[in-house]
Parts: C-alpha cells; structure tokens; sequence
C-alpha cells in the first residue's frame, strides 16, 4: 500500500482524490495541507486524515511514500525538493516549474535523494492519443512531414481571477505554460526532439501578466516542421484542441474539443489498429478527462514493482524547454535553437 499525502486542495486536487476513492487497495491517503484551512480540513473530513497549513510540519509529523503537489506552478519545484529531502517521492502536477533553472534544481535533488519524480501528463495516456502514437512507432507515416496542434479554448477573465496566482509569471504563465502545456508535451512526444523555433505570443484581452495568444512555428531535429497554435480567447466556449500528423503514407487528426474525437483516421496500407478509431472516441466529463486514473497505474506500478515513470523529470522538461523557447523567441523576435540532446 502506497501512502500519500497531498499539498494545494484546489480544482485539480478533485482528480486525484477520486483516484484515491478508487484504488483503495492500492494507495492510501495519509494527510493533506492546504494554506487556505478550510479547504485541508474538508478533505480530512472526507477521507478521515489530519490536515495542515504548512508543508513543512506535514511532512516532518506524516510518514508517507509519496507527495502529491497540486499548488499553484511556481511552487512545485520547491516543494518538491523539500519533499525529497525527507527520501518521499514527488508526484507533481503540470509544469513542473515556470523555468528550467527550478525544473533541473528539482531533478537534481530527487536524484541526490534517490526518490522518483513524477509529472503529471494524463493526456498521453488518452486512448485516443495511444492509438496515434502507436501508429508513429509502426512507421505507418513513414515519413512525417508537419505536426499541427491548435487550442483554440476560452477562459473569460473570472477564471484568471479566481485565485491571484493565475497569469502570474511568477506561479503560472500564460496559455503555452498553463492550458496548452499538454498539446506542447505531444508535440514533442510525437514528433521528437526540436531544433528551433520562432513564435509571436500576445495578452490580446485578458487583464493578466502573460500570454492569452499565441502562435509558434517549429522545425524538428528529423527535418518535419511544427505548427501551435493557441488562444483562450475562442467565443462563446472551448472549440477545439486538436493533434494533426500528416506524413508521407498518412494522415490523421485528433480532434474535439480535448483531443477526444478522431476525426482523420487515413493510411495508405491496412492494420488492425483501423478497426479501433470508433471505439476510442470518448465524451469528456469535463476539461482534465479521465487520465489520472491510468496515470496513477503507472505511478503505483512504478513505486510497488521499481517499475520506470511513464513521464519522469527528464521527460517533464521536454515540453518546459519548448515553451521557454517559445517565450524567448517572441520576446528577441528572433528564432531560438534547442540544445542538441
Ligand atoms: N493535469 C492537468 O490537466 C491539470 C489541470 C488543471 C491544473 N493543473 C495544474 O495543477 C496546479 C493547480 O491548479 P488548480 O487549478 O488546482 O489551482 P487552484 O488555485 O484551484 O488550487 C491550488 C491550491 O493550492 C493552495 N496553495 C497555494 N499555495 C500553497 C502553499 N504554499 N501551501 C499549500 N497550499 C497552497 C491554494 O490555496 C489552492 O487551494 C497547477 O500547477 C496547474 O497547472 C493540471
């Protein structure tokens, strides 16, 4: 049994409490901290634990296997690193920091102290997303030349405002750092190392510090190019967030509104696979989907059998590294190269 405890109460938490409802043969939560009260002490009610204020006295006072960090984006690396010094593996939620400088500290520290690091990046594992990545490893593309991936999303400016951490430079970023994050991890999931990319980021109406808008084009390593394109500006609610790969031997968009609906499904030659696109389509509950269940398996398996993370610190970057590139491109107004790994 895995012991967990969980730090930051807030919209997201909500994901992985139901995970703990439902594998509860498998993980064990132990205590939960929030900095606002009210919010830790409803959870303790909910699932019979203590609750703190204070990351700090939680993890000094709870023996646990495992934290949960569900703060605001700034906050992660810090937490995480104090987290690792007491030997708990880290489970922390999408970015895993606003610059690579807290990102590297806090791999190096999970490293240091031997424990696992963990990013959340549910929306690789959405069977959907599996299906087309199956396809890429089976060369059914053969040769891919572009990558889209569009989220045109709405979010007026009552959720900027509901907590002071949102848009913030400081705890959040803008909509490549926050909202679009996941469309940027697959872009780089699917289409492998980037070489450079140029990018025209925009606050076009939103009363926040970063970005509601914006477009970047990339070119990968391989040669392929890279189009995202971003806004949370989209009347009168979400439209789409979509994936499309259009290589030599085929094409294929995941589209809907959270990369929920396949809607091009076109390969020169035949594979079983085929027969799946209807059976994966899903209707999203709401906008996180369902992947932190199948997230966690990965987690747990990982932690109970020394299995290897689905998406551990080094991959977590990958997609840190793109939108700082990102970011750096549209503040120079010049085209900004990627490390060669
Ligand atoms: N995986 C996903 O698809 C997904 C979706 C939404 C949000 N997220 C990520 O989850 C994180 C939280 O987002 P949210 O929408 O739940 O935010 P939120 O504002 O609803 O919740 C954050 C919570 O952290 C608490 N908190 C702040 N500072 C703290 C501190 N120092 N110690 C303890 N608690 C503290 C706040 O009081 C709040 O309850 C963000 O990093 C966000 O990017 C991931």
């Amino acid at each position: 049994m895995i012991r967990v405890g969980l730090v930051g109460c807030g919209r997201i938490s909500e994901k992985h409490f139901e995970v703990y409802e439902n594998f509860k043969d498998r993980i064990k939560l132990v205590s939960v901290c929030d900095i606002v009260l009210e919010k830790a002490k409803k959870v303790s009610e909910r699932f019979s634990v203590p609750y703190y204020k204070n990351l700090g006295d939680m993890i000094s006072k709870e023996s646990m296997d495992l934290l949960a960090i569900c703060t605001p984006s700034g906050l992660h690396p810090i937490q995480g690193i104090m987290a690792a010094q007491k030997k708990i593996n880290v489970l922390t939620e999408k970015p895993m920091a606003v610059n690579l400088k807290d990102a590297d500290k806090l791999i190096s520290e999970c490293r240091k102290n031997r424990v696992k690091l963990f990013v959340v990046k549910q929306n690789r594992l959405n069977p959907t997303v599996q299906l087309l990545k199956r396809a890429i490893e089976k060369n059914r593309f053969e040769k891919i030349y572009f990558i889209n991936s569009t989220v045109f999303w709405n979010r007026p400016q009552e959720y900027y405002d509901q907590a002071k951490w949102r848009g913030t430079w400081k705890y959040d970023g803008g909509a490549f750092l926050n909202q679009a994050s996941h469309y940027v991890d697959l872009m780089v999931w699917l289409g492998g190392e980037v070489k450079e990319v140029v990018s025209i980021t925009a606050r076009l109406a939103r009363k926040i510090e970063a970005e509601d808008s914006g477009g970047a084009v990339i070119r990968y390593r391989n040669g392929a190019l890279g189009v995202l394109q971003v806004t949370m500006l989209t009347y009168p609610r979400n439209y789409e967030g979509s994936i499309t790969v259009i290589g030599e031997k085929g094409t294929v968009k995941i589209g809907g509104t959270a990369l929920n609906r396949i809607e091009k499904w076109e390969f020169e030659k035949y594979d079983d696979d085929d027969a799946l696109i209807e059976k994966v389509n899903y209707v999203p509950k709401n906008v996180y989907g369902e992947g932190h269940f199948a997230y966690y398996d990965n987690v747990l398996n990982s932690l109970e059998k020394d299995g290897s993370p689905l998406t551990d610190g080094d991959e977590g970057r990958k997609s840190l590294e793109l939108i700082m590139a990102i970011y750096e491109a549209s503040k120079k107004g010049k085209k900004i190269s990627l490390k060669k790994k």
